[in-house]
């Protein structure tokens, strides 16, 4: 590690947050990320090896950065991601590591990724109807992805929900997914739809609203009250349940758009870097790192990278345009 000024941009936001996506590839088909057929993956040699991400999160962790977090696509297709978690676990510097799944395997995989070293997932899953989970996911997986998460609560995960709110779709889900996240001690968190589907469905009118879904647990479970933000800089808002029941979380990216305190970096899996998940411009790290440059020329695009973000994406003006690449390409 060394002691570099802190990566900040020029709105003063201080970066240490890295989030890494290790394959493009998937197991499921979500509709609201992946087209259904055709899906378009990046070629084998164009994905980084675990000796240039564990290259790139040391420098990563040099200029600061502090929590890591493994996505993908799915990461666990990855061939023998535990081995990876394991040597990103050990770099000085990185004091939060997580992984955000889609939880098919996790039930194989659970207990290598624990011995690992990992302590931290974040499992996607939208509803418990197995009607609705073949229909958003086109895979009939939901059984595989109920019993990945029993595995992981029993070896000790802290374990958190995403589920993607689309309107005229998840309603019904969004109280037997609470009630589910209540029981098993688990903080479901609710994403509105993003406009990164690979088939450019997204509409601002397909977007369920936090506002509605706090409005929904409130009446029908118990009434949520905001708590104070322990981290401004995390994207969810988080609020508890008046009768003790735990709570749930709430990321707001299009009603709330909570740009102005980001803190992230994005390494897609063929080694490009990326200021904001909305980003158009991409920085080469792969092709630096095997054309031979050393770290520093490494670290200076990083610095260079977050000097150029924007202040926040443009999803609510008419200025908007959605990135070249849909979700599974940048690990969201
Ligand atoms: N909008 C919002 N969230 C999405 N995710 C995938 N696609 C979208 C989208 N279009 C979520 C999944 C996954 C996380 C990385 O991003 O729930 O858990
Ligand atoms: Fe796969 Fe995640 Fe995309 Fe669903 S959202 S298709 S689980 S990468």
């Amino acid at each position: 590690m060394t002691n570099a000024a802190p990566l900040t941009d020029s709105f003063h936001r201080v970066h240490d947050n890295l989030r890494i996506s290790v394959t493009d590839r998937c197991n499921i088909r979500c509709f609201y990320c992946m087209p259904e057929t055709d899906v378009k993956f990046v070629e084998r040699r164009e994905i980084l090896d675990f000796e240039e991400i564990e290259r790139f999160v040391r420098i990563a962790a040099g200029l600061g950065i502090r929590k890591l977090r493994v996505t993908g696509g799915e990461p666990l297709v990855r061939r023998d991601l535990p081995v990876l978690i394991e040597r990103l676990a050990k770099i000085p510097g990185i004091q939060d590591l997580a992984l955000t799944t889609n939880g098919v395997l996790l039930g194989e995989q659970a207990e290598a990724l624990h011995a690992a070293g990992l302590r931290r997932l974040n499992v996607h899953i939208d509803t418990l109807d197995r009607a609705r989970f073949l229909q958003i996911t086109r895979r009939d997986d939901l059984g595989r992805v109920l019993d990945g998460l029993e595995t992981a609560k029993r070896l000790g995960f802290k374990i958190k929900l995403n589920a993607v709110a689309v309107k005229n779709l998840v309603e019904a889900d969004i109280v037997p997914l609470a009630q589910f996240a209540r029981e098993n001690g688990f903080e479901v968190r609710y994403i509105e739809f993003m406009p990164l589907d690979a088939q450019n469905l997204w509409d601002r009118g397909k977007v369920l609203l936090v506002d509605d879904i706090i409005a929904q647990l409130s009446r029908e479970i118990s009434p949520l009250t905001p708590v104070p933000d322990p981290d401004p800089r995390a994207p969810a808002t988080e609020y508890v349940y008046q009768d003790g029941g735990g709570m749930v979380g709430f990321i707001a990216s299009v009603s709330r758009p909570f740009c102005l305190n980001c803190n992230r970096l994005r390494l897609t899996a063929d080694g490009k870097l990326r200021y904001c998940l909305f980003a158009i411009q991409e920085d080469d790290v792969k092709g630096l790192m095997r054309s031979g440059a050393p770290d520093e020329e490494i670290a200076a695009l990083v610095r260079r990278n977050v000097g150029d973000k924007w202040l926040g994406h443009e999803i609510n003006s008419g200025k908007f345009v959605a990135p070249p690449r849909p979700m599974y390409s940048i690990g969201g």
